[in-house]
């Protein structure tokens, strides 16, 4: 049991938050045939790229300002139950342009969601505008000047996810740029599909302080010391990882190979209903699976916060919390 210890989650994809309940009244609402996709209350898929597919669909049926408010409301509510005292959620409005919503109105319906969580559950949230690796890059240029011009106060980072298997950062490295000047936090995907040679590319290129997964990195040694001494967060994934068979099960999965290499991990649930995880299932599978104390669970909610995107008087009050 973990509830009672505070949590922090600095990955996760907001539209990989819908459960699968909501994502079939989402169908219904808007006429689309889902059954393919969902079954009982599991998204259907059987590898990366099917994931993938699963996903954008699922994110193709919120459509409205409001569809996102109330996304956004009930995920942090949820994990605000489980102990979760402060949230990142990664958001895409690529997706939400090909659901036919303006990127105003979308950050303005999730900020919306977070304003209500805070009020009923205390948890405080940002925003982490994402581009996606699989769209083409010129596209992830819209979506960073977009993010850059701080259209909403909660937006405080910038990354991308996407097909990690396709190109290089560096076809995404003025995008970054451009986010990077605008003084927005740094992270993006590498070390999940891809291994030591894409966090590599992804240090290179865009100079992030946090890595999406970069478990990969176990791969390589000098580049896991790299990560120790610079201090680079892994945003760890544990559940999602051995639900897309990165590893056949936790007893393989680098987590406290990569603590005791002295690199800082935090522990998140990336897109929990697909992967059947939750924030609080990723603490529990770090206590039972990897034998973390109380107080190395602490340490990695400790870790979310240093490396939060957001103003240094939010962090101190969140610190004060543990
Ligand atoms: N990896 C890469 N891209 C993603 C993921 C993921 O786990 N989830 C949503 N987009
Ligand atoms: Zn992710």
């Amino acid at each position: 049991m973990t509830r009672h210890i505070p949590k922090a989650e600095i990955h996760c994809h907001i539209e990989g938050a819908a459960p699968t309940d909501l994502v079939r009244s989402q169908a219904q609402k808007y006429g689309v045939d889902m059954d393919h996709l969902i079954d009982g209350d599991r998204f259907v898929w059987a590898d990366f790229t099917s994931f993938l597919e699963a996903y954008d669909a699922a994110a193709a049926l919120f459509r409205t300002e409001e569809d996102y408010a109330l996304l956004a409301q009930s995920y942090l509510t949820s994990i605000a139950e489980e102990g979760a005292i402060y949230s990142e959620v990664f958001i895409s409005p690529d997706h939400a342009r090909l659901a036919g919503l303006s990127p105003e109105a979308y950050v303005n319906g999730l900020g919306e969601g977070i304003a209500r969580a805070r009020e009923s559950h205390g948890i405080e949230g940002r925003l982490i505008v994402t581009c996606v690796r699989h769209f083409d890059s010129e596209a992830a240029i819209d979506v960073a000047r977009f993010a850059a011009a701080r259209p909403h106060p909660f937006i405080t980072g910038f990354g991308m996810g996407g097909d990690e298997r396709i190109g290089s950062h560096a076809d995404f490295a003025r995008a970054f740029d451009i986010a990077r000047d605008a003084g927005l936090g740094i992270t993006t995907h590498a070390g999940e599909v891809a291994g030591p040679d894409s966090v590599r590319d992804a240090l290179e290129h865009v100079r992030p302080t946090r890595l999406g997964h970069g478990v990969r990195s176990i791969e390589d040694p000098a580049l896991v010391d790299q990560l120790a001494q610079e201090g680079i967060v892994l945003e760890v994934c544990p559940g999602s990882n051995v639900s897309l068979s990165l590893y056949s099960g936790f007893d393989e999965h680098p987590l406290p190979a990569l603590m005791e290499a002295g690199v800082r991990v935090t522990l998140n649930s990336d897109d929990p209903p697909y992967f059947a995880t939750s924030l609080g299932t990723e603490y529990a599978i770090a206590q039972d699976a990897f034998g973390l104390s109380d107080e190395e669970l602490l340490k990695t909610t400790r870790t979310a916060l240093e490396a939060a995107f957001v103003d240094e008087e939010t962090r101190s009050q969140l610190l004060a919390k543990l």
